[in-house]
């Protein structure tokens, strides 16, 4: 046989065995899948039996401070109801589970699969419908949801349901950008820290006994980000979780975002305008001079 037919029958065959291999069924309500369910549902992390209660039957201890009923997950459901409609509440929440216009119900941290797994675990809590309307009306119900599961599964990896869209889709938030832009922060630099030198540690000794409420401003308010003697911080600076009134919650969800920045070393010929282009410290001309005096000799 010609050689190149016998690679291209290798080829092929090993790509159909590799397609077959990587086919994502994650829907699917596999013994593998229902018990990593009934583990995830079970973890303190996502807390769904704090609802649900640990028999599924919605008395948990949280369940009281709602205004609806949190459905006994035990009994039985409508004939209409199918895995995807459990899939969608675990996604985005339902109408009901809102507090105080909050969504509460979209457990966007979870994977894809761990949210199938939790939907088909506790679906298969449910009572089976008795009657062969409800049983036709059932699977009826089930062929209908299953074929848009498997269409959105055969195109994506992830299903992106509300307002969770993949990061890169995703407007970025307009105050870090301009908060992160005063910065020079530059996500190439290594993220390394510097420990100062005995001869800035020194600098640093001999101001203090100079400038001692300098010292102490500049040791309270500017050490933590700016570094013992002015030297910066490389890399990430956790500047703190953006507060909460500066983000309007997108569709009822808040959302906090951290800031994370780069600082340069201090300059030596700082001066006080430098400080409060970028902060606002309210001090006494003395103290501004204390301070300004003390950064010079900790910089020189
Ligand atoms: C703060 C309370 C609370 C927590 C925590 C909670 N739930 Fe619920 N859940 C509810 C309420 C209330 C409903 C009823 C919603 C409705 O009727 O629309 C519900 C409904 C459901 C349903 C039924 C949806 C349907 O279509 O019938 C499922 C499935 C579900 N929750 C799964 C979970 C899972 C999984 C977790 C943890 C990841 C969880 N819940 C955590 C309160 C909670
Ligand atoms: C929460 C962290 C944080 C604290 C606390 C802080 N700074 Fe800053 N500071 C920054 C950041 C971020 C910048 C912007 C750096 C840049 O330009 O990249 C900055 C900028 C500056 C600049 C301008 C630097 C330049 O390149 O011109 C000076 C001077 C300065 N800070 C002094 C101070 C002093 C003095 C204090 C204390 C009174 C203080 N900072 C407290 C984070 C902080």
């Amino acid at each position: 046989m010609d050689k190149r037919i016998i690679l291209l029958i290798l080829t092929t065959s090993f790509v159909y065995i590799n397609c077959k291999d990587s086919d994502q069924k994650i829907y699917e309500p596999t013994i593998e899948s229902i018990n990593y369910g009934s583990i995830v549902y079970a973890s303190s992390e996502v807390n769904c039996k704090n609802c649900h209660g640990v028999d599924y039957k919605g008395k948990g201890p949280d369940a009281k401070d709602l205004d609806v009923p949190v459905p006994d997950l035990t009994g039985v459901i409508a004939p209409e109801k199918t895995p995807l409609d459990y899939f969608k509440a675990i996604s985005v929440g339902t109408e009901k589970t809102k507090k105080n216009g909050l969504q509460y119900h979209a457990y966007y941290s979870l994977t894809d699969k761990a949210k199938w797994a939790l939907a088909n675990y506790l679906y298969s809590l449910a009572q089976q419908p008795k009657t062969n309307e409800e049983k036709k009306v059932r699977q009826e119900s089930l062929a209908k949801a299953m074929k848009e599961v498997r269409e959105i599964y055969s195109k994506n990896r992830k299903w992106y349901m509300g307002e969770n869209t993949p990061s890169t889709e995703r407007e970025p938030s307009p105050k870090l950008e301009e908060l992160i832009q005063k910065t020079n922060f530059k996500t190439e630099q290594d993220i390394s820290v510097k420990i100062p030198s005995e001869k800035e540690l020194e600098a640093v000794f001999v101001a203090r006994q100079k400038y001692e409420e300098g010292y102490h401003i500049y040791q309270n308010h500017c050490q933590k980000c700016h570094g013992i003697a002015g030297e910066g911080v490389q890399g990430s600076q956790f500047l703190g979780i953006l507060d909460h009134s500066r983000y309007d919650a997108i569709k009822g969800i808040a959302r906090r975002k951290p800031a994370f920045v780069g600082i340069p070393p201090i300059s030596n010929n700082v001066k006080k305008e430098d400080v409060i282009k970028y902060h606002s410290y309210y001090l006494t001309e003395e103290q501004w001079n204390d301070l300004i005096n003390y950064i010079k000799a900790i910089t020189e």
